[in-house]
């Protein structure tokens, strides 16, 4: 990673290796054609949500869902889609098998039914999924967990700490081996939480919960394109996290969660979670490091420590970003409706000029 200076504390110019988002959710259909240019302008590689309507279950379903976005590419990207799998109470040891075997399937999701978008066909009881965590484990497939409990007992800023205490920590327990993804960490237990488990278990962190505290959520009236799942928390929870993601520890990389739903869909009575950043995927970042001041440490966080705890290659070339501020449009194309993109009708201080795509 290169900074460049043109006086002491004011750097203009970030050279990193190419970039992997490993949390995106691109959709399907005309949304997949509408977003994908995006993360393929900043990321050499993403992760990818398998929760379609009906999810990716399959080996077979998850191949053709790649094809489908290798098709929806701009021409000339060699943007990489790595696929996960949706966990269901029915998923097999032989179709984790399948997945390990296939190359292209690299993690298994796991939804608490209930817990969000298209969770429904999600896990009621992780003791039902012993066979398929049984088989991660063993095989060494990674498994990435929407951590929140779904439980109208439990007040909804609890979700996550609770989960971790009484669903994450037995399965650790009952499966040391497993390696585990605590995804879009949104709280100072996690983080702790993160910190003090073994070397398999890490924790991807989103540019909202990094820049954001759940005043955003209501500042000057009811914020609907800030509503995301797990919901933005406290100014102390934001803060541990930014300490978590700058401080150079392995176990917290990038995964944006970019999620986007249309205008229509979020601005309702009852809208729907997701935030979509995809539109400056590494620009938010390079933000909230820069806050941290900790811009050397981007580098690590976006290009190295999710390769390194997937055990995958770090990538070739590299993405430059210049300090040039440039407005946020106020809404994007999607298909026959609009987007509204995080920071809509904003600035954004850091602007991607080499290696984009
Ligand atoms: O805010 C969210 N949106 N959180 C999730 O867990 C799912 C995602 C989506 O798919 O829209
Ligand atoms: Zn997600």
């Amino acid at each position: 990673m290169r900074l460049s200076q043109a006086k002491p504390n004011a750097v203009t110019r970030i050279t990193l290796t190419r970039p992997d988002d490993f949390h995106l959710h691109l959709r399907d259909g005309a949304a997949l054609a509408a977003v994908v240019a995006d993360s393929a302008a900043r990321f050499a590689r993403a992760l990818v949500m398998p929760n379609l309507k009906p999810p990716v279950v399959t080996t077979e379903q998850a191949i053709a869902y790649r094809e489908r976005i290798l098709a929806a590419l701009p021409a000339g990207s060699d943007f990489n889609p790595l696929m996960s799998l949706y966990l269901t109470e029915t998923t097999s040891a032989e179709e984790i098998a399948r997945a390990k075997e296939s190359g292209v399937v690299i993690a298994v999701k796991l939804y608490p039914a209930g817990a969000t978008t298209n969770s429904d066909a999600g896990v009621r009881d992780l003791l039902s999924a012993e066979a398929a965590l049984a088989a991660m484990a063993e095989l060494g497939l990674p498994l990435c967990v929407h951590g929140e409990v779904v439980d109208s007992a439990v007040d909804v800023f609890d979700r996550e700490a609770v989960f971790l205490q009484r669903v994450l920590a037995p399965a650790l327990e009952r499966h040391p081996n497993l390696r585990v993804v605590v995804e879009h960490i949104t709280t100072r237990e996690a983080v702790r939480f993160v910190a003090a488990a073994g070397s398999g278990v890490a924790a991807t962190v989103t540019p909202q919960h990094l820049l954001l505290n759940r005043n955003a959520l209501f500042s000057g009236g009811l914020r609907p394109h800030h509503y995301c799942l797990p919901v933005l928390k406290r100014e102390l929870h934001r803060e541990a996290l930014l300490l978590a993601a700058t401080q150079g520890s392995p176990k917290f990389f990038l995964g944006s969660d970019s999620a986007p739903h249309s205008r229509q869909a979020k601005e309702s009575a009852c809208g729907c979670a997701g935030i979509y950043s995809a539109h400056a995927g590494i620009e938010l970042y390079a933000e909230a490091f820069e806050l941290a001041g900790a811009l050397e440490r981007l580098d690590d966080f976006a290009s190295r420590f999710g390769a390194e705890f997937y055990g995958l290659p770090r990538n070739q070339g590299q993405l430059v970003l210049e300090r040039q501020p440039w407005s946020v449009p106020e809404a994007l194309a999607f298909g026959d409706e609009r987007l509204v993109p995080l920071r809509a009708g904003g600035e954004m201080p850091w602007r991607v000029v080499e290696g984009g795509q």
